[in-house]
């Protein structure tokens, strides 16, 4: 948990983040696509079959993934922020329903996939939300969620990273880190097992100032106030050039329920 904020502080900062910043995480990813997988929402998508049946989508935002599960038998989002799921039904999305992905109003083995996009990380207890995941998937049954992570990156990208770190003199802060395994160990404790496990570099562009205020709005950062968030913008837009990019490590979690 970020110092000095509880799971309520934590709860209502993310509320309040969301409140003001809705589809962000969207905009950023599609933003961000690969000449091989394409978005990450794509890359999502692609490890699991054709023709998925029953698709619960865990934090779902604006619902992006909806859309690539059109040849699912039924999709059902649900998200904590009321802003996030109207951003989603504006776009023609749903059905969404505001839950809490630790209690969702779901039937035992009630889904056949569960995917859950940039938000596994954000949880607190995550114990409570794999519970909840292992508790609705059917056994065999699919739970695919994508992370932001540190690696892979390249040489180049300190180019951006270090005024980045510089402009915020923070890092981004979630509840929840899972380096060495961690998320796959308590994947497995909650009845799931790990059966592909794989991060790529993806990369939003830094072509000009609104890509770099875009990048600096996108971060999680409870501890920094507007003004270093500012700063931070304005030195990523003194070196953003056409060809300059922000990495973007994500990593892919398959796991099935035994
Ligand atoms: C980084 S956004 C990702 C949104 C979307 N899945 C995407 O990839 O574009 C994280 C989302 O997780 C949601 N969230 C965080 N904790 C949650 C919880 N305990 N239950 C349901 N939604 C939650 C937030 O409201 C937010 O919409």
């Amino acid at each position: 948990m970020p110092p000095g904020l509880g799971e309520v502080g934590w709860q209502n900062y993310l509320l309040d983040y969301h409140r003001q910043h809705p589809g962000i995480t969207e905009q950023v990813l599609r933003g961000a696509p690969r000449a091989d997988v394409g978005t990450a929402y794509d890359w999502l998508r692609s490890a699991i079959p054709p023709n998925p049946g029953r698709v619960i989508d865990l934090a779902c935002g604006s619902a992006p993934l909806q859309p690539l599960f059109t040849d699912a038998d039924s999709y059902l989002g649900f998200d904590v922020s009321a802003e996030e799921l109207a951003t989603g039904i504006a776009r023609g999305r749903g059905p969404l329903i505001r839950a809490d992905a630790r209690d969702l109003p779901v039937e035992d083995h009630g889904a056949d996939v569960v995917v859950c996009s940039m938000a596994i990380m954000l949880m607190a207890p995550v114990e409570a939300a794999l519970a909840e995941v292992a508790r609705i998937l059917r056994p065999g049954g699919r739970f695919v969620s994508i992370r932001p992570v540190g690696w892979p990156a390249r040489w180049r990208d300190l180019r951006v990273a270090v005024p980045l770190v510089l402009g915020l003199r923070h890092l981004p802060e979630m509840p929840q880190r899972f380096g060495r395994g961690r998320l796959a160990a308590l994947l497995d404790r909650a009845g799931l097992e790990v059966v592909a496990d794989r991060a790529l570099r993806f990369a939003h562009p830094l072509g000009d100032e609104r890509d770099a205020s875009l990048v600096v709005e996108a971060l999680y950062l409870p501890h920094v106030d507007q003004q270093r968030r500012r700063a931070a913008a304005e030195r990523l837009a003194g070196i953003a050039r056409p060809g300059r990019e922000v990495p973007l490590a994500i990593r892919r979690t398959v796991a099935v329920r035994s």
